[in-house]
């Protein structure tokens, strides 16, 4: 009988909140599809949980919010994330479509594109093309709020991205489609040379890492793609018409980095104390240059496996 009587009222209990949910959506215009975006919690996140990397952590919080603040933006949000292997990128972009939507990256309005699995053949370029404009096409009619994560651009075959720039724009408005409240993050390891080349002078002349800035970078980026055949934007409008919000560099993670990588992971495996471990693995990575030591090869990648081994 309380059997009964609980099923009774969590059935009730889940009537009424998805009543009040839709009068609250109905009024406040900001549950369309799923879109429940926390500017906060996406901060805490960054800011708490990504090592290293000042630059990411201020350009994609500052972004974000003030793109998200804006009702009626006048051009889509994108953002393309460049830096070496293991040094967040994935992490990032997935930080963010866990905070903007209610059913985080399961959302149906997070879209990822990992080129070698849905484009493989370069020479099916045209066909690709046309399937690429049209799923934006399609579901920016179901959801202006989407979210498009292109990872490893440096494998997209050339020629192809070009099919979005209509959308990247800022006039790009057709009935009943807006696409200018979409999010776009490209990333991809090109440009790693010139964003590590920078945190190994700034090393090397005793400097901060945070006093590297971001305006010495983001030209730098864009040429590189631009003139690199397999940077996924070889000569590409997209670049030449500034389309890309903002540059992101990842900085190469050091050795007190990835010891922060190994504590935290061997905390959600509740190893919290294993000090030796930590030591361990950060003494099995390999760093460069040679002489200095100064960054990880691998950035955090390798740690999970490391931890077994050690552990
Ligand atoms: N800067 C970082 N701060 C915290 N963890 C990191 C960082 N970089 C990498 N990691 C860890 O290493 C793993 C691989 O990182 P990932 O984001 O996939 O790297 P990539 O830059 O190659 O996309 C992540 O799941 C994360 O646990
Ligand atoms: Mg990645």
């Amino acid at each position: 009988m309380l059997f009964l009587q609980s099923v009774l009222f969590l059935f009730c209990l889940n009537r009424v909140c998805a009543v009040f949910q839709t009068v609250y959506c109905t009024i406040s215009d900001s549950c369309a599809c799923d879109f429940r975006p926390s500017i906060r919690d996406l901060e805490w996140d960054l800011y708490k949980n990504v090592y290293g990397q000042h630059l990411a952590q201020e350009i994609v919080a500052e972004e974000v919010a003030s793109f998200l603040q804006n009702k009626s933006p006048d051009r889509p949000l994108v953002l393309s994330f460049h830096g070496s292997s293991g040094t967040g990128k994935t992490l990032v972009s997935s930080m963010l479509g866990n905070h903007l939507y209610g059913s985080a990256m399961s959302s149906p309005y997070v879209h990822q594109f990992v080129p070698t699995l849905h484009f493989p053949s370069p020479h099916m370029v045209k066909q690709y093309r046309e399937e690429l404009k049209n799923w934006v096409q399609g579901n920016l009619t179901e959801c202006a709020r989407s979210v498009f994560i292109f990872d490893e651009m440096e494998k997209m075959p050339s020629g192809l991205i070009d099919v979005l720039e209509p959308f990247l724009g800022p006039s790009h408005i057709v009935f009943r489609t807006n696409y200018r409240k979409a999010i776009y993050i490209f990333i991809s390891t090109t440009g790693e040379e010139v964003i590590n080349k920078l945190a190994m002078e700034s090393r090397q002349a005793g400097r901060d890492r945070e006093e590297i800035r971001l305006a010495d970078l983001q030209e730098a980026i864009a040429q590189t793609i631009y003139n690199n055949n397999t940077s996924g934007f070889f000569q590409s409008s997209i670049i030449q018409k500034d389309l890309i919000t903002r540059f992101v560099p990842f900085l190469p993670l050091s050795r007190r980095h990835v010891e922060r990588c190994v504590r935290s992971q061997l905390c959600q495996r509740g190893s919290c104390g294993r000090s030796d471990v930590v030591e361990a693995v950060g003494g099995d990575m390999v760093y460069t240059p040679v002489q200095g030591q100064y960054f990880s090869t691998t950035g955090c990648k390798a740690v999970p496996a490391k931890i077994n081994f050690f552990l």
